[in-house]
């Protein structure tokens, strides 16, 4: 009697691969190719921000030490780790300490809070350590000026991240930290009340600059740290700069891959 035909194996991953679902989000074959692999980069939304190509000298460890892209790992763990801290924490005068407390307490070795904390100083090291890396290496020199600015600003925003955040736990270190940085953002020139520029806000004996118009004002909501500081440290610390960092961050990379991707050494 002859042999009944063999039924063809069925094949999951090309079934997945070949499908119409798969083919309706991905454009290109396994990335076994040069044009696989290109193309892998330029038709996804994320990936296309980074360069098709980069040179593997530039690329290298030696060079850029990771810093960069260590800053931009280190962000995307406080971002996580800070929306889980959101669902607890709540800026306000009643429950603020309170909840930091808890969530050092009651969490299995505080996790949440303590990756964010620490997360918080790695990315103050990473982004400085990653810019005395671009500086030593010569990358901000033309076509890279402009990178090199939106990098200022994002060194600048980290920083703000940071001094927001530190308001948030609400006990004594916080509120005079910043009882002591919102006064010397009271000194600035121009905007702050006793700095330089306050004299030239006056007409003959009138001052146009009065307690409420200086940038510690603004800063606090308030004369002193209270609850309207704390509402707007907050809102700042996880809206206003994430918003800001997140947009300039990806005109960043974009521009890096606009730039010939990483410099390179010379
Ligand atoms: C939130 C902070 C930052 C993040 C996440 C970030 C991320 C990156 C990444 C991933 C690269 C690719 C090469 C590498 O990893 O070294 C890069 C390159 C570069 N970054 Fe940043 N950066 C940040 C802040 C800065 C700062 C503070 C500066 C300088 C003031 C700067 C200036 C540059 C320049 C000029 C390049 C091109 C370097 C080259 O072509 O060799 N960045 N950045």
């Amino acid at each position: 009697m002859a042999d009944a035909p063999k039924k063809p194996k069925f094949d999951l991953a090309k079934f997945i691969t070949e499908g119409q679902i798969w083919k309706s989000m991905f454009r290109h074959g396994y990335t076994t190719s040069d044009r696989d692999r290109s193309l892998s980069v330029l038709t996804n939304v994320f990936f296309h921000l980074h360069p098709v190509k980069v040179r593997k000298s530039g690329a290298r460890f030696g060079f850029t030490w990771c810093a960069g892209g260590l800053s931009f790992f280190v962000f995307l763990t406080l971002v996580v780790s800070g929306i889980l801290l959101m669902f607890y924490y709540r800026p306000t005068v009643e429950y603020a300490y309170n909840d930091i407390v808890a969530l050092r307490e009651h969490v299995p070795f505080g996790i949440m809070r303590e990756l964010h904390r620490w997360g918080a100083h790695a990315m103050i090291i990473t982004v400085w350590i990653h810019m005395f890396r671009v500086f030593m290496t010569g990358s901000y020199k033309p076509p890279r000026e402009f990178n090199w600015v939106i990098g200022v600003i994002l060194l600048v925003l980290t920083m703000l991240l940071s001094f927001t955040g530190y308001l948030l736990p609400w006990d004594q270190l916080a509120m005079w930290a910043i009882t002591v940085g919102s006064n010397m953002a009271r000194a600035t020139p121009f905007l702050g009340h006793e700095g330089p520029g306050a004299s030239l806000l006056s007409i003959g004996d009138i001052q146009l600059v009065t307690a409420g118009s200086d940038v510690r004002f603004a800063l606090l909501g308030g004369r002193f740290v209270g609850a309207g500081a704390l509402l707007r440290f907050y809102i700042l610390h996880c809206v206003a700069i994430p918003t800001v960092v997140v947009i300039l961050m990806a005109v960043h990379f974009w521009r890096i891959r606009k730039d010939g991707g990483i410099s390179g050494p010379l």
